[in-house]
């Protein structure tokens, strides 16, 4: 299932399986400096970020992929929901002649094709960009037993990726969230929005998996960015 469909036909489920993305939108918030008054974020969910925000502001971008994610956003006169893939064209040009004082976005980046192409076309429209992704370190031991990769970045890639534009500080953080069972855990894996294609396992490597998984919670790694200012 692509990582579109996936959130689309979760969506409704996303707010009860994401106590890892709401820590880290309240952190990210937390972390944002002054009031920007001009805001885009991209992969806006269902508005877990703007909740967070508490000051007034005059224009809030929202960008997500997906239809379903967009209709649950907050509405208000203020804020413009947009439906893009963050890492088309047609983005690009919407972006294109915009300012902003603030770039945000809360566990979507890693969802990135080509991040650095994406950070380069931000970095036309702002100074600063605050963000939150998960690393390709979430759910660790299942990629280890099920012999599979990640399907979303390393904490190198994205280093890597917003190194190339600006200077920025770096915070990476790992998280255990523990299950009472291991259906509830699996569950989780299926309607979080952190696992992409990888919850697609086969018949033999989903048996694999359910025997061979010791633990009784699950993996996550996040990265923390906060740009300090252009190369
Ligand atoms: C894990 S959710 C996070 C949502 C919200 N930011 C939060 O903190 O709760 C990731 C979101 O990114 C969106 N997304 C993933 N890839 C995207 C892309 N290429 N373009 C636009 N949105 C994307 C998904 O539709 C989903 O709503």
């Amino acid at each position: 299932m692509s990582v579109k469909n996936q959130f689309s036909k979760y969506a409704k489920d996303y707010n009860n399986h994401n106590i890892i993305q709401q820590i880290a939108a309240k952190a990210l918030v937390r972390d944002i400096k002054g009031k920007p008054k001009n805001i885009l974020e991209i992969g806006c969910g269902s508005g877990q970020v703007f909740k967070y925000i508490d000051w007034d502001i005059e224009n809030y971008y929202a960008v997500d992929f997906s239809p379903s994610m967009c209709e649950l956003h907050p509405r208000d006169k203020n804020i413009h929901i947009n439906c893009f893939d963050f890492d088309s064209n047609d983005f690009f040009e919407f972006l294109e002649n915009k300012k902003f004082d603030l770039v945000i976005s809360s566990s979507a980046m890693q969802w990135s094709k080509d991040l650095k192409k994406l950070i380069k076309q931000l970095s036309n429209t702002t100074e600063n960009i605050n963000a939150v992704l998960f690393t390709s370190n979430t759910f660790k031991t299942i990629q280890n037993i099920t012999d599979t990769k990640s399907p979303i970045l390393s904490q190198e890639n994205i280093k890597d990726a917003f190194s190339s534009i600006y200077e920025c500080k770096f915070e990476v953080h790992n998280y255990n969230l523990e299950f009472e069972n291991k259906k509830d855990l699996f569950d989780y894996i299926k309607k979080s929005g952190v696992s992409g294609d990888s919850s697609n396992l086969d018949f033999k490597n989903a048996k694999k998996l359910f025997k061979e998984y010791s633990l009784n919670y699950l993996e996550f790694e996040v990265i923390f960015i906060n740009t300090v200012s252009k190369l």
